[in-house]
C-alpha cells in the first residue's frame, strides 16, 4: 500500500514549507491557493504522506478552451470552427525532498484519471497545460503532450489518448 495520499486541499493542509524549485509554484501553495479555491478560479489536490497534513506535492485543475485556430491542423481537420473546451491542468509540482520518486508520474496520472473522470460528466475535448519553462515542456511531453500552435509552451493531451494511457 502507498505510505501517501491525494486529497482535495483544505485550509488544515500544512504548506508552510513547500519547496519545489519555482517560487511562483512554491508562493501558489502557501499562499494564494484558499483564495482560489474560494472564488471558485481553480481546484486543488494534495499529494500527503499518509497521517500527515504536511503537503509534499499538488496539482490544480481548472476549466479552460482552446482556440480552434491553435490546434494542430490534424488534430482540427475534423472539428467545428469554435473555440474547443478543455480542462486545465494549472499547476503541478513535487516537493524537492521527494522528487525523482516518480511521484511527480503519480500525480499526473491522477490528473488525467479525474479530467477523464469529469469529462463524462461535462464534456472536454483535452487537458491542456501552459508549462512554466522548457524544463516543465520536458516533463509533460515525455507523457504524450503535444505543443498548440500559439506558443511551443501551451500543451494539450486530447481525452481520447488519455483513455488509452489509463486503459
Ligand atoms: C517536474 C516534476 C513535477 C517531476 O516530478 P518528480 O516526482 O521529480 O518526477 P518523477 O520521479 O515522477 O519522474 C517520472 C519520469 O519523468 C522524468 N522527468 C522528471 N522531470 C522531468 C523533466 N523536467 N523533463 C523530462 N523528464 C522529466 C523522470 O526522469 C522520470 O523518467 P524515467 O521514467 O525515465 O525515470 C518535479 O520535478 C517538480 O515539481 N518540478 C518543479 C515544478 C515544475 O516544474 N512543475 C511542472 C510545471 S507546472
Amino acid at each position: 500500500m502507498a505510505d501517501w495520499v491525494i486529497e482535495s486541499f483544505n485550509k488544515a493542509h500544512d504548506r508552510s514549507a513547500f519547496t519545489c524549485g519555482k517560487p511562483v509554484l512554491d508562493d501558489f501553495i502557501r499562499a494564494r491557493v484558499s483564495q482560489y479555491e474560494q472564488r471558485r478560479l481553480g481546484k486543488t489536490f494534495v499529494l500527503v504522506p499518509v497521517g500527515e497534513q504536511r503537503v509534499i506535492g499538488y496539482y490544480t485543475l481548472a476549466a479552460g478552451a482552446v482556440a480552434f485556430e491553435n490546434l494542430p491542423t490534424a488534430a482540427s481537420r475534423k472539428l467545428p470552427k469554435h473555440p474547443v473546451p478543455v480542462i486545465l491542468l494549472a499547476r503541478l509540482a513535487i516537493d524537492q525532498s521527494v522528487q525523482a520518486q516518480r511521484l511527480g508520474e503519480r500525480l499526473l496520472l491522477d490528473a488525467l484519471q479525474r479530467a477523464w473522470d469529469l469529462s463524462n460528466k461535462l464534456v472536454a475535448h483535452a487537458v491542456a497545460v501552459d508549462a512554466l519553462d522548457d524544463d516543465a515542456v520536458g516533463f509533460y511531453t515525455r507523457y504524450g503532450f503535444e505543443p498548440l500552435l500559439d506558443n511551443p509552451r501551451h500543451l494539450y493531451l486530447p481525452m481520447t489518448t488519455i483513455a488509452q494511457v489509463l486503459g
